[in-house]
């Protein structure tokens, strides 16, 4: 079997290792004005993804990209606004029925390929290297509303008014993960994740159409082409129905928001399953004993359970590189 985040031994990884937190990151983001523009560029990608690796020596290096890659490839106008986040067009509900791949704009995810050959090349072979996509419903989120600032009040409104164009934008969706992932696979990515962070807007009577089934047809698709690699899954937000979630969308690791009590997770959830993060992204932030006392906690609770160490969302901006440093030696100590 090839080498993945399962054969691994305990691993240790970050959410957004990648980024702002690190200085080197700053130092050649700078000489792009556009994120899209270092997000597309062979260079940076390889840059920024091995950049956590060479100073935190982890375990596994995620490639340096965006979920909001998909809508761009289908041809949605986005931006990333420094202190606003990604803004895009959003979608005309009545007249985007056919929303197509632009060529043009997908061959740029080409880079994006060629730079994981490279990268698989220069990781040492004991280190996984992720792929990843946005969930079907995160990335509609961001398609619908056009940002966060509505809270995706008209994504949300969509699950209850028709769920028949809901489901169909979430198809589009789905066929152009695949084969993203696919991609992403075959040019050396030996672990895959799929970033549901909304999940938590997903009112409960509709989780299986909206969450569940989305993501089951992704996972689904990729066996079907022989894609062996293990599937990581982050429904963030979700609360207690991340039993459900596990027990429906059967992923190879599931990545455990902050929000949720570990010990309580491990009481519920089935055993063959791998648990990854956790650890509050403030209490990194803020370091000294509260991060001693959370990363013992954490480390008393998964002693008997398969555990990939990570956070429970990504890194904070303002995070020091010594409390990152302090959290590694901890947790390998
Ligand atoms: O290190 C890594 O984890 C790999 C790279 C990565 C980025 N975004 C780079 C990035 C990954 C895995 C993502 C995932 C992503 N992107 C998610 C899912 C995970 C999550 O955080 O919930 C979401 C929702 C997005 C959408 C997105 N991209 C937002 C909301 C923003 C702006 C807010 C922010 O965090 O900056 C981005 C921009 C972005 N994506 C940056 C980076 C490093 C910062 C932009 C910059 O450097 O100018």
């Amino acid at each position: 079997m090839k080498k993945n985040i399962l054969s691994l031994k305990n691993p240790i990884w970050f959410m957004r290792q990648a980024g702002r937190h690190l200085p080197e990151y700053l130092k050649i983001r700078k000489k792009f004005k556009s994120f899209l523009d270092f997000c597309f560029n062979y260079e940076s990608i390889i840059e920024s993804t091995l950049q956590p690796i060479k100073r935190y020596d982890l375990d596994c290096a995620i490639i340096f990209s965006d979920i909001l890659v998909v809508p761009y490839i289908l041809n949605q106008k986005i931006e990333f606004i420094e202190g606003k986040g990604p803004i895009l067009s959003p979608i005309n509900l009545t007249s985007d029925l056919n929303l197509k791949v632009n060529i043009d704009k997908k061959r740029k995810l080409e880079n994006t390929y060629n730079s994981i050959v490279q990268i698989r090349k220069k990781l040492h072979k004991n280190k996984a290297l992720i792929g990843f996509c946005g969930g079907p419903w995160t990335v509609a989120c961001y398609m619908v509303d056009g940002s966060s600032k509505t809270n995706f009040v008209k994504a949300r409104e969509l699950v209850n008014k028709d769920k028949t164009y809901l489901s169909f934008l979430l198809d589009i969706i789905i066929n152009v993960s695949v084969n993203h992932l696919e991609k992403q696979y075959l040019s050396g990515c030996d672990t895959l994740m799929i970033f549901e962070s909304w999940a938590g807007l997903v009112p409960k009577n509709s989780q299986d159409e909206i969450l569940y089934n989305p993501t089951k047809k992704i996972i689904c698709k990729l066996r079907e082409k022989n894609i062996t690699a293990p599937i990581i899954c982050f429904p963030k937000g979700i609360n207690k129905e991340i039993i459900s979630y596990n027990r429906e969308v059967k992923p190879d690791v599931l990545s455990v928001d902050h929000n949720i009590d570990l010990q309580w997770l491990i009481k519920n959830i089935e055993e063959e399953t791998t648990l990854q993060g956790n650890i509050n992204p403030n209490t990194l932030l803020q370091g000294g004993n509260p991060l001693k006392k959370e990363i013992l906690k954490l480390k008393n609770i998964v002693k008997e359970r398969n555990h990939i160490f990570n956070l429970g969302h990504g890194i904070l901006p303002k995070t020091p590189i010594e409390n990152v440093v302090k959290a590694i030696e901890l947790i390998r100590a």
